[in-house]
């Protein structure tokens, strides 16, 4: 499917002065959810795919605050779209169910992944095996 938009790209405000930049990102308010939990991940090499997983429960909202990376979502049924987070003040709201994966990663890459969720192993789903059998409805 061409059209397989599972993500969407958020701009967020920003509040700069002669000072430098400033941008804000509160939850509800410019990110879908309440905010329970930020990560970030940084010093992955270039040839790194990081993510490889489905959340049952999670919603993201990833900013590369530094550098530049890319990230594959993947909807089980063979669509599949690539997003490049190339700005501070740009991030990508991921819903839950989608498959993802993180590369190509800039040497300065910073990462920043908010999300809906306190962290639950058990609801990553982490075999795309499984995931593809969930999203047909042949796994639980
Ligand atoms: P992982 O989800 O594989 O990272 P990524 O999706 O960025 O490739 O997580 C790597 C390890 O860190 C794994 O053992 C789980 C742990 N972890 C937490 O304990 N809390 C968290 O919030 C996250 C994201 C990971």
């Amino acid at each position: 499917m061409d059209n397989y938009n599972p993500a969407k790209m958020l701009e967020f405000s920003e509040r700069g002065d002669e000072r430098g930049n400033l941008v804000v990102v509160e939850g509800a308010i410019d990110v879908p959810f309440e905010i329970k939990r930020i990560f970030y991940i940084y010093g992955s090499d270039k040839d790194v795919i990081r993510g490889k997983h489905a959340n049952r429960e999670s919603e993201f909202v990833l900013v590369n605050v530094a550098g530049t990376s890319k990230i594959k979502v993947m909807d089980g049924k063979g669509n599949e779209k690539v997003y490049a987070l190339t700005r501070p003040r740009t991030g990508i709201y991921l819903p839950k169910m989608v498959w993802k994966e993180m590369y190509d990663f800039s040497e300065d890459s910073v990462l920043l992944c908010l999300a809906s969720t306190h962290y639950d192993g058990s609801e990553y789903i982490r075999e795309y095996d499984e995931f593809v059998r969930i999203i047909n409805g042949e796994a639980r």
